[in-house]
């Protein structure tokens, strides 16, 4: 089969959906069409493509293929490229019901990675949890960047300089490594979520949770989330939430918020209020500046200061990580690629396989999922 490998064409897009370890794997088998330069941001040459086993080609070459790999979904000037019938694999955001349908209209089968169940079996290709990690660990370091002192504590002939105190609002793949980092930078660290069970790893790693009571069956209940994922909270319970963390946000120096809800806006965890009682040169980095943001005064893209506090509202860090990520993510796409492609080396697509039902959002001209 030929499987081509476009350059992404998204703004500020550095990742890549294919490296030379991937294609090296996958060549053998497979013509492997590389558009020229399509690694060039995560740093990779189009030699090394060619020493794994690829052809460099066009961008019309790599859309004609018969699977296409992509990181985002094809815009409009891409998906004119792509021929009907043509497997496009990708981040390809199955909540965007729009260019869902206008992928199901080219006749395109389009899996949408980021729909996989959070099962063992779907782990490895797992686009979320690769690339939020990446994310997470990115966050503390651009927070470490902006602020004006020490992460850890230390103790110098000058005198002792205090620990910075950093608060993680949202415990999911992001913030179980933004709390791993700062720990390694050694920071004293809180955090919060609504699902129960993150109490536990929060503490195993060495990190204090900051404890919302669930005061109603109701919220005990909706705090258990769905498939892994958190639901929106009640109003009340939102409310305990945002008074505790005022007062926490008060002493912290950094704030890091991950906290996002599947196909909605993500919660406002950190008011104007809660910024202005801030101390003068604290740090939040906004993980959900892209879906609306944790912090009503984020600004998608930019780093303003409000109040005397800085806020990074960078939306994709994982770009700023690009050679790390797409190597992550170009394993993660090799890895769904197996469930697709059988011994004979050739395209199958069991529309009863669990992870296929979750990933597929269009078929056939159809829209299977909005
Ligand atoms: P996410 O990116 O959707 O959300 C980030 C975090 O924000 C979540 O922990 C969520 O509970 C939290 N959150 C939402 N609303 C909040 C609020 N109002 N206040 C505070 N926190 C709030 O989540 P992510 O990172 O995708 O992970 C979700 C869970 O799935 C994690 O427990 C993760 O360990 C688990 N997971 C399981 C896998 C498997 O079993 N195969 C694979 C990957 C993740």
């Amino acid at each position: 089969m030929r499987i081509g490998i476009p350059a992404e064409t998204r703004p500020g897009e550095t990742r890549v959906a294919a490296t030379p370890e991937t294609v090296k794997k996958l060549a053998a088998k497979h013509q492997l069409l590389v558009q020229s330069g399509a690694g060039l941001q995560a740093s990779i040459t189009d030699e090394a493509y060619v020493a794994a086993g690829a052809t460099i080609v066009s961008a019309q070459e790599a859309f004609g293929a018969d699977i296409v790999l992509k990181v985002r979904a094809p815009n409009d000037a891409e998906r004119a490229q792509i021929k009907s019938g043509t497997v496009v694999i990708g981040m390809l955001n199955p909540f965007d019901a729009d260019n869902t349908g206008l992928m199901a209209q080219a006749g395109l089968t389009a899996f949408a990675l980021e729909a996989a169940p959070r099962i063992t079996r779907a782990q490895s290709m797992d686009v979320l949890s690769s690339q939020a990690n990446i994310a997470g660990y990115k966050a503390v370091m651009m927070a470490a960047n902006t602020y004006q002192r020490f992460m850890p504590m230390l103790m110098t002939a000058a005198g002792t300089v205090k620990a910075a105190r950093v608060l993680i609002m949202g415990v999911g793949v992001a913030g179980l490594q933004a709390i791993a980092t700062a720990k390694r930078l050694g920071a004293v660290i809180e955090a919060s979520d609504v699902r129960p069970p993150v109490k536990e790893q929060v503490e195993s790693l060495g990190a204090k949770f900051i404890d919302v009571p669930y005061l109603t069956d109701e919220e005990k209940e909706i705090a258990q989330g769905v498939g892994g994922y958190a639901r929106p909270m009640p109003a009340e319970w939102m409310k305990r939430q945002a008074e505790l963390v005022h007062e926490r946000a008060k002493l912290a120096d950094i704030i890091i918020t991950t906290a996002l809800i599947p196909g909605r806006k993500a919660p406002v965890l950190i008011s104007e209020e809660t910024v202005k009682a801030m101390k003068p040169g604290s740090v939040i980095v906004d993980l959900a500046a892209e879906q609306g943001g944790n912090c009503p005064l984020t600004e998608v893209g930019k780093t303003v200061t409000k109040h005397g506090v800085h806020i990074i509202g960078e939306p994709n860090l994982a770009c700023l990580v690009a050679a790390d990520a797409s190597a992550l993510y170009a394993r993660n796409v090799l890895d769904f690629l197996k469930l697709v492609i059988d011994k004979e080396e050739k395209l199958v697509i069991d529309r009863e396989d669990e992870i296929i039902k979750a990933t597929l959002i269009a078929y056939g001209g159809e829209v299977l999922r909005k």
